[in-house]
C-alpha cells in the first residue's frame, strides 16, 4: 500500500498535472512619450485564458514594480506621461476598464542600509551608516531581452560598484537558473538584486535591504515563514518566507512576495558563499510618503496602503561584505498563492530506490522460496527411500 501511494504520488509529480499558461506580450514606455522620460516603465501583458497580469516595472524614483490582476484578457493600460513624469497627483497610469481589476499590488525597493558590525553581533540596530536611498540613484536605461529586463544604478560613494536589478516574468511554470532556484509559475514573476563591486563604508559592513508593499484594500501585511522540503535546488536551505496579503476572513492569498532566506556572496556561487538573510515584521508606513518616492505608485494609487519590511543579509560569524564585495539575494512576486516545493525528481528516485529495493528483494525472496517449496517434492521423488 505505501508503495502503491508512493508510486501515484510520483506518477502525480512526474506527469505534473498540467501547468497553467500564459501569452506574453513586452512594450517598453507604452505610448512612446517624446521626449524620452528621464526613467523607463516597463509593460509586460501576462494574458490567461480569462484574465490577466499586468507587470509594469518602473526606474522613475526608487525601482518599482507593479502588479495588476484584471478579470478579462482585454484591459489596457494606458498612460498620460506629462502627468506621469510630474508626479504630483495620481491618475497618471490607468489599467482599464477599472471594473475588471481584482487587486493590485506595488513593491518598492526603498533603501539600502549600511552598518557597521564592529562587534560581529549582526546588531542591525547598531552603528548604521546614512542609508542609500534608491530614489535618489543614477539608473541606468532599462536593458531588456524577451519578457526579462536589467536595471542597475549607482550612488555616489559606490565607486565601481552598482546594485542591480532584473526582472523576469515567465509565460509558464519553471525554475530559476541559478540558485536559490525559486520555483516559478506563470502567475509569478522573478526578480533578482545584487550589489556588485560597492565601496563599503567600513571594514565590517553588513547590508540591509529596505522594501515597501503597497496595495488598496488588503496590502502585504504579515510574513508567513514554512518549512520547505530538503532538495537539490537550494541546497541546506530549509525554508521559504511567504510576505502575503490575506483576505480578512478569509485564508485565500491575493498576492505575495516570497523569498527563500539565503543571498550569496559570489555570483557563481558554491555552497559556502550562501550567507543566511533575516527580514524584519512587516510595519505599517504612510503611503503618501511611499507615493513620493515612486512614480508608479503615485500615478496609479490614490490611497496608497503600505507596508515595510527589511531584509538583512548575513548573521553573527558570517564574513563581510568586505571579503567578496558581492551579495545578490531572490524574490518572487505574483498573484494568488505562492508555488509550494515538492520534492524533486531526485529525491523521488533516491526513495524509490531505498524504499523500493528491499520490497523488491523481499519480493524476489518471497518468490524463490515458493519456487523452492515447489520444486522440493519432485526433487525427494528421486531420493532413495530407506
Ligand atoms: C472563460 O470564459 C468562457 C466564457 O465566458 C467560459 O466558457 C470558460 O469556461 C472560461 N474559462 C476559464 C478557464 O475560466
Ligand atoms: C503638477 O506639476 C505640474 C508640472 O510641474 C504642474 O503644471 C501642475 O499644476 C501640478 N499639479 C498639481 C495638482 O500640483
Ligand atoms: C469582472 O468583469 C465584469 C465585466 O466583464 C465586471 O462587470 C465585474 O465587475 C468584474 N468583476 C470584478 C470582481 O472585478
Ligand atoms: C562593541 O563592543 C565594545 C566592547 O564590548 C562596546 O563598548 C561597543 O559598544 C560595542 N559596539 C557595538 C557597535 O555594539
Ligand atoms: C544587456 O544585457 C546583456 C545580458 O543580459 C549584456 O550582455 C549587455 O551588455 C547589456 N547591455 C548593456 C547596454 O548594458
Ligand atoms: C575602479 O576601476 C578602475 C578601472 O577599472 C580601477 O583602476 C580602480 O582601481 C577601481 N577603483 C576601485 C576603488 O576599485
Ligand atoms: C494562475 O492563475 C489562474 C487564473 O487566476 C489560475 O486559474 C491558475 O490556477 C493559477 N495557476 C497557478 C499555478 O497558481
Ligand atoms: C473586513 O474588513 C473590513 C474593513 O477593514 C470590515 O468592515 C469587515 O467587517 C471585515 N470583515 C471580516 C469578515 O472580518
Ligand atoms: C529598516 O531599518 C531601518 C534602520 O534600522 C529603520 O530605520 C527602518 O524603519 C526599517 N524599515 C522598516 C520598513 O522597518
Ligand atoms: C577589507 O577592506 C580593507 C580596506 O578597506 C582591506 O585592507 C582588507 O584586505 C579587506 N578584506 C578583505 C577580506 O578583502
Amino acid at each position: 500500500m505505501f508503495l502503491g501511494s508512493l508510486l501515484s504520488l510520483s506518477l502525480g509529480l512526474f506527469s505534473g498535472g498540467e501547468t497553467y499558461r500564459r501569452q506574453l506580450s513586452v512594450e517598453l514606455n507604452p505610448g512612446s512619450p517624446s521626449p524620452l522620460p528621464p526613467g523607463d516603465l516597463l509593460h509586460v501583458r501576462a494574458v490567461g485564458d480569462n484574465d490577466t497580469l499586468h507587470f509594469l516595472f518602473c526606474s522613475l524614483g526608487a525601482p518599482t514594480l507593479l502588479l495588476v490582476h484584471t478579470n478579462t484578457s482585454s484591459s489596457t493600460v494606458t498612460v498620460d506621461w506629462p502627468q506621469f513624469e510630474a508626479r504630483n497627483t495620481s491618475g497618471g497610469l490607468k489599467v482599464e476598464p477599472e471594473s475588471s481589476i481584482l487587486y493590485s499590488t506595488a513593491i518598492v525597493f526603498s533603501r539600502l542600509l549600511e552598518y557597521n558590525d564592529m562587534n560581529d553581533t549582526a546588531d542591525t540596530t547598531s552603528d548604521l551608516f546614512p542609508p542609500y536611498k534608491l530614489q535618489d540613484f543614477r539608473w541606468s536605461r532599462l536593458n531588456l531581452s524577451g519578457p526579462s529586463a536589467l536595471l542597475c544604478g549607482v550612488a555616489a560613494t559606490f565607486s565601481n560598484g552598482s546594485l542591480c536589478l532584473q526582472l523576469s516574468v515567465f509565460g509558464s511554470e519553471g525554475r530559476g537558473q541559478s540558485w536559490p532556484r525559486l520555483l516559478h509559475t506563470a502567475n509569478s514573476s522573478q526578480i533578482g538584486v545584487w550589489l556588485d563591486g560597492v565601496l563599503p563604508r567600513a571594514t565590517r559592513s553588513r547590508f540591509m535591504l529596505e522594501l515597501q508593499a503597497v496595495g488598496g484594500a488588503y496590502p502585504l501585511s504579515k510574513v508567513d515563514v514554512v518549512r520547505s522540503i530538503d532538495d537539490e535546488y537550494t541546497p541546506s536551505i530549509f525554508k521559504v518566507s511567504q510576505w502575503v496579503s490575506v483576505e480578512n476572513g478569509s485564508s485565500d492569498v491575493l498576492s505575495f512576495v516570497q523569498w527563500k532566506p539565503v543571498a550569496y556572496r559570489r555570483s557563481d556561487p558554491a555552497l559556502e558563499d550562501a550567507t543566511p538573510c533575516r527580514h524584519s515584521n512587516p510595519q505599517r508606513q504612510s503611503g503618501q510618503e511611499t507615493a513620493v518616492l515612486s512614480a508608479l505608485v503615485r500615478a496609479f494609487y490614490t490611497e496608497p496602503e503600505t507596508f515595510g519590511l527589511n531584509v538583512s543579509f548575513g548573521i553573527a560569524g558570517e564574513p563581510f561584505y568586505n571579503s567578496t564585495k558581492f551579495l545578490s539575494w531572490t524574490v518572487l512576486v505574483g498573484s494568488g498563492s505562492p508555488p509550494a516545493d515538492s520534492f524533486s525528481p531526485l529525491v523521488l528516485s533516491m526513495m524509490a530506490v531505498g524504499l523500493g529495493t528491499p520490497m523488491i528483494l523481499l519480493l524476489l525472496g518471497g518468490v524463490c522460496v515458493c519456487v523452492r517449496k515447489r520444486a522440493e517434492p519432485s526433487a525427494m521423488a528421486y531420493e532413495p527411500i530407506n
